[in-house]
């Protein structure tokens, strides 16, 4: 098994691994990425390969250091500038114009790259003596559910890995805001751990949620993604009426808000926190997928805050068994 605790010398032998040319896969504080060097087009081939990912859907590069951005894309925007100070390291991903050193592989030859300063030391300290942006994906298979422990990739990618670095739980829980930066305006590509309103305060304007449902270029966007095997539904009382014989896991955000003889069930905050629900949410679905159940039953969460992050999720993973 090639998961190993994130102590400084495995953390040397997986910088050792990047430059070398493989992959490791390793915690940030929103979901495990799995890594390869970003500026070498084969190593980048084996995470596409690994997770039976379609090379048209581009990657983020990864960099432990403000100063790193202008190696790798064009950076004179105030906006920039502002985002970045007061929002890395952390989980928010700049969609920019590339530079040349940038292969096409990483960004599935658009003109633009995506680039995020994780907030994990593990993640930082790989970054560091890796010596190179990483590029990295979740580090789950095409399609299906985000890591949010070592088991998780391990379940999914197996011994394909070179080395997992096993750093706990993510903090986060939801991937990375993505906001693409064209001139003056700021498109939310993909909500995620910032969320919409604390960058609309920030920068005191309102930013557009585009969906690209069409674009092929970006998959995170399509109406369908981070999949449990088992089918997902939102929960509706009138639904519930009708099934018999059935084994049924119930996701309720802070308690159990319907009368019903569910099989398992998870309950995302007791605290009735965001924050809370948004860390335990994909591991509460690797749960459930895990537990034989023939559906998976969400209580709708409101869209608000890290909420609009958590449903975009849901609705994807539902729209798989629409
Ligand atoms: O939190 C995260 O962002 C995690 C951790 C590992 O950093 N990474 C992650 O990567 O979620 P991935 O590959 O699962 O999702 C990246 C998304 C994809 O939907 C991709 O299409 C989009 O970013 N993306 C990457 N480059 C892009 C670009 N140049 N333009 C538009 N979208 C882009
Ligand atoms: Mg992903």
């Amino acid at each position: 098994m090639s998961i190993v605790k994130s102590t400084t010398e495995n953390i040397l032998k997986a910088a050792e691994i990047i430059r070398a040319g493989g992959t490791v896969a390793f915690p940030t504080e929103t979901v495990y990425g799995l890594g390869a060097d970003g500026l070498n087009p084969i190593s980048v081939a084996k995470i596409f390969e690994i997770k039976k990912r379609p090379t048209f859907n581009p990657l983020i590069l990864h960099i432990d250091d403000k100063s790193k951005l202008e190696l790798i894309c064009e950076t004179d925007n105030n906006k920039i500038q502002i985002l970045i100070e007061k929002f890395w390291p952390g989980p928010l991903t700049l969609v920019l114009p590339k530079k040349k050193i940038v292969p096409e592989i990483v960004t599935a030859d658009n003109p633009t790259v995506a680039v995020r300063m994780p907030n994990n030391q593990i993640a930082l300290e790989l970054i560091k003596r890796s010596g190179v942006p990483i590029a990295a994906p979740s580090a789950n298979l095409f399609n299906r559910l985000s890591p949010t422990k070592a088991e998780h990739v391990y379940n999914q990618l197996g011994d394909n890995v070179d080395l997992i670095l096993d750093g706990g739980s993510a903090e986060i829980g939801v991937e990375s805001t993505i906001v693409e930066i064209e001139n003056e305006e700021i498109i939310l590509l993909r909500p995620g751990g910032i969320t919409k309103e604390e960058i609309e305060n920030l920068l005191k304007c309102k930013i557009q949620h585009k969906q690209k449902t069409t674009d092929p270029n970006s998959p995170g966007q399509l109406p369908f993604h981070y999949s449990p095997r088992t089918p997902l539904k939102f929960l509706s009382e009138s639904y519930l009426k009708d099934i018999k014989n059935k084994k049924i896991g119930g996701i309720f955000f802070s308690k159990q808000s319907v009368e019903f003889n569910f099989s398992r069930i998870e309950i995302l905050s007791k605290e009735n926190n965001f924050r809370e629900a948004a860390a335990n949410l994909f591991s509460a679905l690797h749960i459930l997928d895990e537990a034989n159940l023939d559906l998976i039953l969400v209580e709708p969460l409101p869209e608000e805050g890290l909420g609009l992050a958590m449903m975009d999720r849901l609705k994807k993973a539902a729209a798989n068994f629409s």
